[in-house]
């Protein structure tokens, strides 16, 4: 419990002075742009370093020439000039391209912190950077814990740097945990936590309730009408389909190292308790907030110390009464599949992830029906599954309980590596790992791609 992230005793105390510096990935996104926004009231604790897009240049533009920072980022290098033209004459940054430039600002030496806010599994690689390099990292890209929990923690181990978690149920989980015993230590050395149980709660979206007749025909502009949560249109097509809180429950696996068995989700329309933390003695702490990221966001960037996030306390008795049930296994599979992936390893949660992507984004693109998107991740899971216990059988794989797949990986879908608990002794292995996950992870989209062909399309 808490291996790395209980690395907190490292000072996470902003320096001298209370600047803490920043690189902010992902600034344009919904999560950058709320984080931005907590940043602007508190400008005498913290120094923007570093800020980054991808494609929204007037955006980044108008974000860089009130912030000032040292560092751009953005996509495609043919952008460069663009932005050089929105800035103001007398702001001369240095700006970083594509791939590269977002590692190199992950990883600067001038920022202290980096909030890892990139959109898909595209943000695995800077995440990886920052946690090489050592840096206090605010992680809202839950894709790099999906994808790399194993070769994250042991980047972390060797360099120090540490995970505050911002997605709202984490950040809910982590501060009951800093609340209650869990960050103490037994003198030993190891954290004490108690922790029988993580429940995460869960919106349901805005289909739930919806009958099957009703999601077969569900558009993109629906499916993007989330009733509690403003956030990017991946992340919220997710929750539509409840893959997000199957993602959150391997993220949570990830964090806090606990098996799936030790993890539920429990639907609360109204979204104000964000997590709970069970202990063995049947206590269940609670962390109660708005529905709005600038809480976590304000949590994660002040850390150890509570900073203002401009919002208020919710108004219990305006909300008169908190709901809770169980999720609907039938109509939202999603769920189970990501439970099942992570419990299966082996490159299975990179497959989950990468089929989830395409099929998302064919149905925002209306060429595929809602109720396809569990399909296509169910194929190719099944497919993959396959392929890995086939080797398995001829004994020419090795079940590894870990969910990453490893540099083997490379050029084939599922196989693992034969030494899977030493394939991260040092930075290479971890980054050879990096491009194994990647490798399966094209492997896996360019698979979705051919059954979504093959799939009804969305109306
Ligand atoms: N939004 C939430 O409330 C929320 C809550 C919890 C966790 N998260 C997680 O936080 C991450 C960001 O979510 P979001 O809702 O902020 O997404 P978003 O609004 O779509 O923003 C994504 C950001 O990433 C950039 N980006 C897109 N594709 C990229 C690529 N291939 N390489 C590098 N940068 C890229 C975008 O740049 P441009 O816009 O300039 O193109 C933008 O800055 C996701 O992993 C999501 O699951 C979000």
């Amino acid at each position: 419990m808490l291996d790395y992230i209980s690395k907190l005793d490292r000072a996470l105390v902003p320096p001298e002075g209370g600047a803490r510096s920043i690189a902010l990935l992902g600034s344009t996104g919904s999560i950058g742009r709320s984080a931005l926004e907590v940043l602007r009231l508190h400008p005498e604790k913290f120094r923007v370093r570093a800020l980054a897009g991808a494609r929204n240049i007037p955006l980044l533009a108008a974000q860089a020439a009130e912030f000032r920072p040292d560092y751009l980022g953005l996509m495609a290098e043919d952008d460069i000039s663009r932005l050089r033209g929105l800035l103001p004459a007398d702001f001369n940054p240095v700006i970083l391209s594509g791939r590269e430039g977002y590692e190199r600002i992950a990883s600067l030496a001038e920022a202290e912190m980096v909030l890892s806010a990139q959109a898909g599994a595209a943000g695995l690689r800077a995440t990886y950077a920052a946690a090489a390099a050592g840096k206090i990292i605010a992680l809202a890209n839950k894709e790099s814990l999906v994808l790399a929990g194993g070769v994250l923690r042991a980047a972390c181990a060797r360099s120090g740097a540490v995970i505050l978690p911002v997605d709202s149920e984490h950040n809910a989980v982590f501060q009951c945990l800093a609340g209650g015993i869990a960050a103490r230590r037994d003198g030993t050395g190891q954290t004490q936590s108690g922790v029988s149980r993580l429940i995460l709660t869960a919106s349901g979206g805005p289909f739930w309730g919806k009958t099957r007749e009703f999601l077969k025909t569900a558009s993109p502009e629906q499916a993007l009408d989330h009733p509690n949560w403003s956030m990017g249109a991946k992340v919220t097509i997710d929750s539509a389909t409840l893959m997000n809180k199957g993602l959150e429950l391997i993220e949570a696996g990830q964090l806090y190292g606990l098996p799936m068995s030790a993890l539920e989700v429990v639907v609360h329309r109204e979204s104000v308790v964000h997590s709970l933390v069970e202990f063995c003695d049947g206590a269940q702490l609670a962390q109660f907030g708005r529905p709005d990221m600038r809480i976590p966001i304000a949590y994660c960037l002040g850390f150890p110390h509570r900073l203002g996030s401009g919002l208020p306390g919710p108004d219990l008795p305006a909300l008169g009464a908190l709901t809770f049930a169980r999720p609907d296994a039938e109509n939202f599979p999603c769920l189970a599949l990501a439970r099942r992936a992570q419990e299966r390893g082996r490159g299975c949660p990179v497959v989950l992830n990468a089929a989830n992507e395409e099929a998302v984004a064919a149905f925002l693109a209306r060429r595929l029906a809602f109720t396809s998107i569990p399909l296509v991740v169910e194929h190719c899971l099944d497919e993959h599954w396959e392929r890995v216990a086939g080797e398995a059988g001829r004994g020419d794989g090795q079940v590894s309980g870990l969910s990453d797949a490893g540099p083997e990986d490379a050029g084939r879908l599922g196989r693992v590596g034969k030494n899977a608990p030493d394939r991260y002794a040092d930075a290479a292995g971890e980054r050879a790992a990096v491009e194994g996950i990647f490798a399966l992870d094209a492997l896996a989209r360019s698979r979705a791609k051919e059954i979504i062909e093959t799939l009804p399309r969305s109306i």
